[in-house]
């Protein structure tokens, strides 16, 4: 989603914002802008589109650049991704831009209206320009205080004021900013991952602080005006691993560091020797589990769903956050909220966390990002240590929260004394030797079962029990990179009602792994196979069925099948994505981190 950076020091201004720009354009944006002091006046180059569109811009001007400066990628919520509506805007004194979402824009806008304030634009982000102007009489950090009472909604804003050419003013509500930390020189960032070229030390501004930037330091002020001492927090992530490396795509470098991140994972929980899951929290003293998060992280809360029930026969529901956190849920007084969130700022998830926190509910978080909101507001979190994530489409993190619901699902089952040593002895075997399956699996070829689907404009995928779960993944995966429609169905459904859908050659991707119920989904395919379906498999070696294109994996327990089968799903929609010329890491209209509802 949209993306802040903000710069001042000795550096040229655009070679910085563009750079951070640049970093930030994993969380995917539609348009770009910067503004920058050019003799003490306030000037804007912005561009629909892409970067290097924004670049091309500012290599043709003739307007000399100093050193300081604010940029904003938008992803376009309130009007349409034009470069009208691209950020920053200005209204009379004010430049800014802003990430989130002003709820309470229309009503604003009409009181500024009022006052004689007139918009060129259809964003909110201008009214904000606006409102913070009204107010402002020379000293800027009050007239925030002022706007932020009247503001609703998640806000992140990095601001220039006419007549202060030497200061960055930022603030935040509900939308996360960093102050990087360099040289005699300052950053703003929506994260830090923007800025890592420059520094790799940041603090956190909070809410009710305002940050002011300028070349002799950062200070950061209370809503008391009391100068706030902050802790300078150490990145601990390197501009190297956030590199492409080799790969054509961030998505297939992800996906291919699966193995070496679930070995690493594995050596933070699981001591396979004495058979002992440490630095997990024992989740058995519970008698049920609400498992809330948004697309992947539910898809993974879905698998967890099945394991923690099946073996450690905990109830759980799982939801998405954007529904529970709207509904009246029931809680008992052993209930367990538990969030999964790659980035931490999903702002559904974020709200659902603050509504459990708010009933008293015990909650614990299973993270990536540990800067983020929810890693710092939750009771407990895990972090699953994958590292920067920087195609939109997740990949390595929905494997690592998966790999923790597995661990969490078997340390309860020991806890509880309801697994023999036999089975737990297994169970340990088959999740260490992992990633050298997954590495297996991973250095197959695709491309043959991708050409059969590529041209397709729907794809079913199909399966029953923890099957279905994975279909839910892999169906979205590839929906998210190739643009086609397709749907994850429990094989048993189909002919309810979908099954209407399949013509002569639509693709049917079944998932079939589980043993016990191989049959009954080998069923439903042959169903939709002779209604013309084009059938693709993934099975198990002991499962036999002729004439469909087969993908065959080893049989795994269903503690650790989904570990084994995503993988490949991902691979595949990577390879489907590629034949279509799709833009792979950054889909259309998708965001990386969804901070707004
Ligand atoms: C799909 C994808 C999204 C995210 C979802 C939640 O590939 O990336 O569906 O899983 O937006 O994001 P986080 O995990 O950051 O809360």
């Amino acid at each position: 989603m949209c993306g802040i950076i903000g710069y001042i020091g000795k550096r040229k201004v655009a070679d910085v914002l563009l750079t951070g720009l640049k970093n930030l354009e994993y969380r995917g944006y539609d348009s770009c802008g910067i503004s920058f002091f050019s003799n003490d006046e306030i000037k804007s180059i912005k561009s629909a589109g892409k970067i290097q569109g924004l670049e091309e811009k500012i290599k043709n001007t003739e307007i000399e650049m100093g050193h300081l400066g604010i940029a904003h990628t938008r992803w376009a919520t309130h009007g349409s991704a034009s470069e009208m509506n691209a950020h920053p805007h200005t209204v009379s004194n004010i430049t800014l831009v802003h990430n989130g979402i002003i709820e309470n824009a229309e009503l604003l806008k009409g009181e500024l209206l009022e006052k004689g304030y007139f918009f060129q634009t259809e964003t909110d982000t201008e009214v904000v320009a606006a409102l913070i102007d009204s107010y402002y009489q020379g000293d800027l950090v009050s007239a925030i205080f002022k706007a932020e009472n009247r503001m609703k909604g998640s806000y992140a804003l990095g601001i220039i004021v006419k007549g202060e050419s030497d200061k960055i003013y930022a603030v935040r509500k509900d939308s996360p900013l960093v102050i990087g930390y360099g040289n005699e020189e300052y950053f703003i960032a929506s994260d830090i991952s923007a800025i890592l070229e420059f520094t790799k030390q940041y603090v956190l501004l909070e809410e009710g602080e305002v940050a002011i930037l300028e070349s002799s330091g950062v200070k950061v002020i209370d809503s008391n005006y009391q100068e706030v001492v902050k802790k300078v927090l150490l990145a601990d992530i390197d501009a190297e691993r956030q590199s492409k490396n080799s790969y054509e795509h961030y998505m297939l470098k992800e996906i291919m560091e699966e193995p070496i991140l679930l070995e690493n994972l594995i050596k933070m929980f699981v001591d396979s020797e004495k058979m002992v899951i440490s630095n997990l929290p024992d989740v058995s003293k519970y008698e049920e589990i609400h498992i809330v998060a948004c697309g992947s992280a539910l898809y993974a809360g879905e698998v967890g769903k099945y394991l923690l029930e099946e073996k450690s026969r905990i109830p759980v529901f799982v939801s998405a956050a954007s529904e529970y956190r709207y509904r009246s849920p029931i809680y008992s007084h052993k209930t367990l909220v538990i969030l999964i969130s790659q980035s931490g700022e999903t702002a559904d998830t974020i709200a659902a966390l603050r509504m459990a926190k708010d009933r008293g509910i015990p909650t614990l978080a299973i993270v990536n990002t540990e800067s983020s909101t929810i890693a710092r507001e939750v009771d407990d979190v895990i972090f699953i240590k994958a590292g920067v994530e920087v195609a939109v489409a997740t990949t390595k993190a929905y494997i690592l929260q998966v790999a923790i619901l597995s661990l969490l699902s078997l340390k309860a089952a020991i806890a509880k004394g309801i697994i023999r040593d036999s089975e737990m002895s297994f169970l340990f075997d088959e999740f260490i030797s992992l990633p050298e399956k997954i590495q297996e699996v991973l250095h197959r070829n695709y491309q043959n079962i991708a050409k059969e689907i590529y041209n397709s404009s729907t794809v079913f995928f199909i399966g029953r029990g923890i099957d279905y779960t994975m279909c839910l993944e892999g169906s979205l995966k590839l929906k998210e990179v190739s643009y086609i429609h397709s749907e994850a169905y429990q094989a048993g459904e189909l002919k309810h009602g979908s099954i209407s859908l399949i013509e002569r050659g639509t693709p049917v991707i079944a998932l079939i792994t589980s043993e016990e119920l191989k049959d009954k989904s080998v069923s439903n395919l042959i169903e939709a196979k002779s209604r013309g379906a084009k059938c693709i498999v993934v099975v198990t070696e002991k499962t036999e069925i002729e004439e469909v294109l087969k993908i065959v994996v080893e049989e795994l327990s269903s503690f650790t099948q989904t570990l084994l089968v995503v993988p490949i799903l991902q691979l595949l929609a990577y390879e489907v994505a590629k034949l279509r010329g799709c833009e792979i890491d950054q889909p259309r209209n998708l965001a990386k981190s969804v901070t707004v509802e």
